[in-house]
């Protein structure tokens, strides 16, 4: 299947088959997607929840707006994203490149200042609306990965913010939900399945200059 192909086949899934779960090796050819993504500095401001327990599922569903797809989904994704970024977490990054690409701390000594006083010049705001967009290239790499897998998903922000924070036992001073995805097989009769692509003509979307 071709990138259009997987694209055009992708919807929001609204109802899954519950009796359908996603298989390991699909599952983790996703999660490298995640991973492979690319992050401002590389820093990675976020991690990456994969709940696949039925108990887990079960306990997020008042969470959620709208419980169809965390009631039948196979896994669901949460992405959370840091509203810290300290020295300690640089450091760990810089002795992360340091080792992978066998050079001395010295030699990065001026890309790492360099990265210390962008982030300084942020506030907690700053910090975790930058995060927050970093979170969303993220989640397009997985929704992209999945549809080529013949994953389904639903990317889903309708969530109660205090409640899939508490459940997952977030630790709100360091860090906040931002984005979830529902991960599983369409069910036959969600009938979303059906409806046409609304999307801008492209005159309306792309401006060539
Ligand atoms: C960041 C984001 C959050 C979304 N949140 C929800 C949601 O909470 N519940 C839902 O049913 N759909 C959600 N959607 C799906 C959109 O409504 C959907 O992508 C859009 O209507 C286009 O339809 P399609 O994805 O089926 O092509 C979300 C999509 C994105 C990208």
């Amino acid at each position: 299947m071709n990138h259009l192909e997987a694209l055009s086949r992708r919807y929001s899934v609204k109802k899954f088959n519950p009796e359908k779960i996603v298989p390991q090796e699909k599952l983790l050819r996703i999660l490298e997607a995640g991973k492979l993504t690319a992050s401002s500095l590389g820093l990675q401001p976020y991690e990456i929840i994969i709940v696949e327990s039925q108990e887990m599922k079960e306990k997020l569903i008042p969470a959620f707006y709208n419980p169809s797809q965390i009631s039948t989904c196979s896994h669901l994704i949460v992405i959370v994203s840091k509203k810290k970024i300290d020295e300690r977490y640089i450091q760990g990054y810089f002795s992360h490149i340091s080792e992978v690409r066998e050079v001395p701390m010295d030699d990065l000594a001026l890309f790492k200042n360099s990265i210390s006083h962008h982030i300084e010049q942020k506030n907690e705001d700053e910090v975790f609306n930058w995060a927050e967009k970093q979170s969303y290239i993220v989640l397009a790499n997985l929704m992209y990965a999945a549809a080529i897998e013949e994953i389904d998903t639903c990317p889903m922000e309708g969530f109660r913010q205090d409640k899939i924070d508490e459940i997952l036992g977030i630790d709100l001073e360091k860090e906040k939900v931002t984005v979830t995805l529902a991960l599983g097989y369409r069910s036959e009769d969600d009938d979303f399945q059906h409806l046409k692509k609304i999307r801008k003509p492209n005159d309306k979307l792309f401006k060539f200059i």
